[in-house]
C-alpha cells in the first residue's frame, strides 16, 4: 500500500526547491523569486496568494516552462525538469502534453471559434477531430459557456473568455494545472464553480494544480495555502471549505 501510495505521488505531483528568478542584468536587475520552495500533491489544489509584484505570474511561467528560472530545482512527478539548466530538451511537448496553462489574461485564438479554441490542444495531440469538439463542448457546457461554442472569441465578455481559457487548459487533462487568476472576472457563483470543476478534475485525475489568486470568494476552497512575500514563500493551512 505504502508503495502504491509513493508511487502516486511520483505519478504527477510539483515539487519546487530553492527556485530563483532575476530578470534583466546590473543596475536594472530585479530579484523576482529569492527562494521559492513549494511541494504539490497529485490530486491536491493549492492556492498562492501574495501582494502585487510579489512574483505570482514570474513563478508560474517558470513552472509552466515559459520562462527561464535563474537557479533552482523543479520537478514533475519524479522527473527533475530543471536543475540550473533546463533538464527536458523539449519544452515544446512539455508545454503542450503535461501542463494546462490558465493565464491572467485569455489569450484565446482570434479566428477560430469557442469550440475549437478548446478543441485545438487534443487534435494535436491526435485525438480524433469530431472527439476532440465532442470533449471540448462536453467542457464548455461545465463552465456554463456552452451556448457561446459557435461564438469568435471577440464576441464574448471578458469572463466568459477566462471561462473558454481555462476550459482550453482542462481539455488535454494535463497532469498539472497552472491558474493565474482564474476567477478574477467572476462572479461569486461562477468562481465558485470553477473551483468546484479544478477539485473535481484533481480527484479524479490526480491533478496537481496551483491557483494564484486574491479572491476573497475562493480562497476559503483551499485546503493549503503558500504565502509568497518578497521572494519567499510560506505555507499555511487553509479553511479547505467543500464546494461541492
Ligand atoms: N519581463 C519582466 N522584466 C523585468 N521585470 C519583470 C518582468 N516581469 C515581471 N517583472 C517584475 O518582477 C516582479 C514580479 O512580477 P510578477 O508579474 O511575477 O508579479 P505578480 O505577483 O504576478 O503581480 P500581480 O499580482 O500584479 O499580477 C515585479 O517586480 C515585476 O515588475
Ligand atoms: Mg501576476
Amino acid at each position: 500500500m505504502m508503495a502504491l501510495q509513493e508511487q502516486a505521488v511520483l505519478a504527477g505531483g510539483i515539487q519546487i526547491q530553492n527556485l530563483r528568478k532575476v530578470y534583466g542584468q546590473g543596475d536594472t536587475a530585479v530579484e523576482a523569486l529569492k527562494r521559492v520552495n513549494m511541494q504539490v500533491s497529485p490530486g491536491e489544489v493549492v492556492g498562492l496568494v501574495g501582494p502585487s509584484g510579489s512574483g505570482k505570474s514570474t513563478l508560474l511561467k517558470c513552472l509552466g516552462a515559459i520562462i527561464e528560472p535563474t537557479s533552482g530545482r523543479m520537478l514533475l512527478g519524479d522527473e527533475l525538469i530543471y536543475e540550473d539548466a533546463w533538464k527536458v530538451k523539449d519544452l515544446r511537448s512539455l508545454r503542450r502534453d503535461r501542463i494546462g496553462f490558465v493565464f491572467q489574461a485569455p489569450y484565446l485564438i482570434p479566428f477560430l471559434n469557442v469550440t475549437d479554441n478548446v478543441a485545438l490542444l487534443p487534435m494535436l495531440a491526435g485525438v480524433p477531430n469530431a472527439l476532440a469538439r465532442a470533449r471540448a463542448n462536453e467542457l464548455l457546457a461545465a463552465l456554463d459557456v456552452a451556448h457561446r461554442a459557435q461564438a469568435q472569441p471577440s464576441q464574448l465578455s471578458g469572463g466568459e473568455q477566462q471561462r473558454v481559457s481555462i476550459a482550453r487548459a482542462l481539455a488535454n487533462r494535463p497532469p498539472v494545472i497552472l491558474a493565474d487568476e482564474p476567477t478574477a472576472p467572476l462572479d461569486s457563483e461562477r468562481a465558485l464553480s470553477v473551483m468546484r470543476i479544478l477539485n473535481r478534475m484533481a480527484q479524479q485525475a490526480q491533478t496537481a494544480i496551483i491557483v494564484v489568486t486574491h479572491d476573497e470568494k475562493i480562497i476559503p476552497t483551499f485546503k493549503r495555502i503558500y504565502h509568497i512575500r518578497d521572494g519567499e514563500t510560506h505555507e499555511e493551512a487553509g479553511l479547505g471549505r467543500s464546494v461541492d
